[in-house]
């Protein structure tokens, strides 16, 4: 039987990551960590030497990255590897965060990375799969069967992530909370639900209150 996919969509801090995460794990289902990819290609295109501003030059970088991308579909076990390096955790650093919307703008690449998530979203033989993103909802997987756009107001996103990244200035981190949605909005439209979507505001509810909240949409739909 295909994977029932649960796709979830939103901005950073919204709580996307955490709740995608625990949603898979209490299911035992996999995890599909989209920015971790266009995060691994910035790495890559950077590693290289290419200037971020010239399309063209990211665009040949795909190919390449692709070949030598891999990522763990387990939530218990979260890793990305490019070639035999693993770029787990220095992604996921600030000088990533600030450039990643420069190559996730580009449409050509857009299309070839979407093109590997569809693949990898037929071809699982787990149960379920949570795909999580900007775009999942309305590119990726339109036709999931589970779609929720997962939102909160922005000074609370923006405390979210001044916890997670405790010890950085506070004025840096909202900067860049806000300089970032700013930049994928104008890719992808993750603040609006398109048709069909359910909109799960994260704003006044704790963490588990919203796990339990997209477990109830999963199983009145899957
Ligand atoms: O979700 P995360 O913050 O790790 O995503 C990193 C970046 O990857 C986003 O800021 C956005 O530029 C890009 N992205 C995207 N489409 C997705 C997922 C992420 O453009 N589906």
């Amino acid at each position: 039987d295909q994977a029932v996919v649960v796709a979830i969509d939103g901005p950073s801090g919204s709580g996307k990551s955490t709740v995608s995460k625990a949603v898979a794990k209490r299911l035992d289902w996999q995890l599909l960590d989209t920015g971790s990819v266009y995060r691994a290609l910035t790495w890559y295109s950077l590693q290289r030497g290419v200037d971020l501003d010239d399309k063209d030059a990211v665009i040949a970088t795909v190919p390449g990255f692709l070949e030598a991308w891999s990522l763990s579909l387990s939530p218990d076990e979260r890793w990305v590897r490019v070639g035999d390096t693993d770029v787990t955790d220095r992604i996921r650093e600030t000088e990533i965060s600030a450039v990643v919307s420069k190559v996730a703008g580009i449409p050509e690449v857009r299309d070839a990375v979407n093109q590997r998530f569809r693949e990898i979203l037929v071809g699982t033989d787990a149960d379920g799969i949570v795909a999580e993103g900007r775009d999942i909802t309305t590119v990726v997987a339109p036709d999931a069967p589970v779609r929720i756009l997962l939102t909160a107001d922005e000074d609370v996103r923006i405390a979210r992530r001044l916890a997670e990244k405790s010890g950085e200035d506070a004025a840096r981190v909202a900067a860049t909370v806000t300089e970032r949605d700013k930049k994928d909005s104008r890719v992808t439209n993750f603040t609006a639900a398109a048709d069909g979507v359910v909109v799960l505001d994260s704003t006044d509810l704790g963490l588990e209150a919203t796990i339990q909240a997209a477990l109830d949409l999963i199983s009145a739909r899957s």
